[in-house]
């Protein structure tokens, strides 16, 4: 009996002992390394090109990005006491030395398509543009080397400290770069409106992701494939950092957006008021560059959408 209880003091101790150095592996060890491979891209500058980008900046980045100063200097995402730790989205601004001044064209293309940083290391997932078309990436790196207000260079300096979970999921390969395949993509024309609201909704603004069940379960390559593909639920963190749930905006009737108009669809999107006359939370963007044409073509595709009987619990979220 003494023997038995000993071997398995051993046992323990020595599993103990694995965890332990697995664990300073993980929190003291170096991030994985990754070859940064730049790439090649003809930045057109024409106003159109510039327009677009802003678009793209205005709607996506600034969400995350943008400084208590109004320009795209970054912010606090997660505070400290996060399971992921203290998380501060870069200075996209033109500074040399503490913003992407320090990127070269296609340094940033690569991280936009994969999730790597310019030093190798791995960036969190929050950025990959891997079905962005072409010309709307190049047209976002043309913006934000413009002289757009909102890039003029600030010299801060944004450092996150990365808490023990996101160093896990990174160092045990849970979160990986994503694939860069190099071939060109091209949208579809916005003449065959379904397709071009598809692309718009599932491939370039984000909604299928946000609007999806989960983050964690979001099909990248094949939207369309994400469990709870628009049936909202996911959860979504406000400005103050409190989780709210996103909407359901499929076509069902009585959970999703089927009873709405497209006036109500646009007033939402565009401005962040519901059908209900509700504000909506800072978790959901106000799109408000989006054109008529380009509402129009998201409305006629999430029409086409499978309707899904999910209801999502919105009471919490109002405020
Ligand atoms: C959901 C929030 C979110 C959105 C949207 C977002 N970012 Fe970020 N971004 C972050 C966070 C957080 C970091 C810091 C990540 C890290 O250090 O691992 C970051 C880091 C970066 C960096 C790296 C800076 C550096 O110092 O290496 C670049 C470049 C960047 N973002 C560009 C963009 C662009 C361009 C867009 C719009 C297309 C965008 N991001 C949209 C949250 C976001
Ligand atoms: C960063 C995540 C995020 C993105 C990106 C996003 N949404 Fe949302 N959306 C939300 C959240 C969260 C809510 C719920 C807000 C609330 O309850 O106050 C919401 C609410 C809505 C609503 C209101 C539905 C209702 O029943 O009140 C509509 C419509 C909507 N989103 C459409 C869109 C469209 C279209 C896009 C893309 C152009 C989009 N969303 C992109 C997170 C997002």
């Amino acid at each position: 009996m003494k023997k038995f209880l000993k071997i398995t003091g051993i046992i323990l101790g020595v599993i103990l002992l694995l965890i332990l150095c697995v664990a300073a592996w993980i929190n003291w060890g170096g991030m994985p390394g990754y070859e940064v491979k730049p790439i090649t891209a003809n930045i057109k500058t024409d106003s159109l090109t510039l327009a677009k980008g802003q678009k793209v900046a205005e709607n996506i980045c600034a969400y995350c990005h943008r400084g208590e100063d109004g320009r795209l200097s970054g912010r606090l995402i997660m505070k400290p006491d996060s399971p992921f730790g203290e998380i501060w989205s870069g200075n996209l601004t033109k500074d040399p030395d503490h913003g992407l001044g320090r990127y070269s064209d296609g340094e940033l293309l690569y991280l936009l398509r994969t999730g790597i940083k310019r030093d190798g290391h791995p960036a969190l997932p929050f950025m990959i543009m891997n079905r962005m078309a072409d010309e709307d990436l190049n047209a976002l790196v043309a913006y934000l080397r413009s002289d757009a207000p909102s890039v003029e260079p600030v010299a801060v300096e944004r450092t996150s400290k990365l808490g023990f979970l996101p160093k896990a999921l990174f160092k045990l390969g849970a979160i990986k770069p994503v694939e860069y395949k190099g071939e060109p993509i091209i949208a579809p024309p916005p003449s065959d409106q379904v397709a071009y609201g598809r692309y718009i909704s599932a491939s370039l603004y984000f909604c299928a992701e946000c609007h999806s069940a989960s983050f964690e379960t979001f099909d990248q390559w094949d939207p369309e494939k994400s469990p709870g593909y628009f049936g909202g639920g996911n959860v979504v963190e406000d400005l103050d950092l409190n989780p709210v749930f996103s909407a359901n905006i499929t076509p069902h009737p009585e959970y999703g957006i089927g009873n709405w108009t497209e006036e109500q669809f646009r007033l939402a999107v565009r401005n962040g008021i519901n059908a209900d006359g509700r504000a909506l939370s800072f978790a959901m963007p106000k799109f408000a560059l989006l054109s008529d044409e380009e509402l129009s073509a998201i409305w006629a595709y999430l029409r086409t959408v499978p309707p899904l009987d999910n209801q999502v619990v919105r009471e919490a979220t109002a405020r």
